[in-house]
């Protein structure tokens, strides 16, 4: 039994108790293309759901050309991750980002990353990153007055590191996968396997 300790009450500044870092790439209506570091994601079956701040070139390029691949970086990637921190493909910098931000054209040069072809969309994957998924935009929710957006999108294609993946099958081995999450805005890796659901295939 675990012991009911008292709760109390608080305000903090952000509710980011802790999720993975994908890094989004896009391209612009004259395929250029942009790469970004979020934290705000999550699945429902074949669907991804981002939430993307209305300021950043990210949002603009999903909605002008509807397609991106979401792709997880593992702890080892945590400096590119950092060094696209600061960036923006937007330009000029918008006014509440100038003081910490700066317009980058080339964020893959700039984080020291590989693009790599997609198979069923045009921005390109990362190829450090051990997992890629293929997106199409299905909806983008909220008005444009909104501070962000939230960007529902069909997973269209998988790929996954074959040293990542269990011989024989589509299962990625737990041993292996090391996911980079978000915490607070700090940066973890995962801790120990506590336990299987009732629902694990393996
Ligand atoms: C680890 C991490 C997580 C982030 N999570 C989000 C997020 O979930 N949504 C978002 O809009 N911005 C997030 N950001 C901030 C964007 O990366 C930042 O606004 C960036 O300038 C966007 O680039 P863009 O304007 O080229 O799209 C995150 C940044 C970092 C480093």
């Amino acid at each position: 039994m675990t012991e009911t300790l008292a709760h109390q009450a608080i305000e903090p500044s952000v509710l980011y108790f802790g999720t993975p870092v994908s890094l989004i790439s896009t391209v612009d209506a004259s395929r250029t293309t942009n790469l970004a570091p979020i934290s705000s994601s999550w699945y429902l079956g074949r669907t991804v759901v981002l939430g993307l701040g209305r300021n950043g070139q990210t949002i603009r390029n999903l909605e002008a050309t509807g397609e991106c691949v979401v792709n997880l970086p593992d702890v080892r990637l945590q400096p590119a991750v950092e060094a696209l921190a600061p960036l923006t493909g937007v330009a000029p910098v918008p006014p509440e980002k100038a003081d910490r931000f700066r317009h980058e054209t080339d964020k893959f040069a700039a984080a020291g990353l590989t693009p790599l072809a997609a198979d069923l969309v045009a921005p390109p994957r990362v190829a450090e990153c051990p997992v890629h998924l293929e997106a199409h935009v299905v909806q983008v929710h909220g008005p444009k007055s909104a501070e962000f957006a939230i960007v529902e999108a069909d997973v269209v294609k998988v790929h996954a590191r074959s040293d990542l993946v269990i011989e024989g099958t589509s299962h990625i081995d737990l041993e292996r996968w090391a996911p980079l999450l978000y915490v607070f805005r700090h940066y973890f890796g995962v801790g120990d396997d506590v336990g299987r659901s009732f629902r694990a295939e393996y």
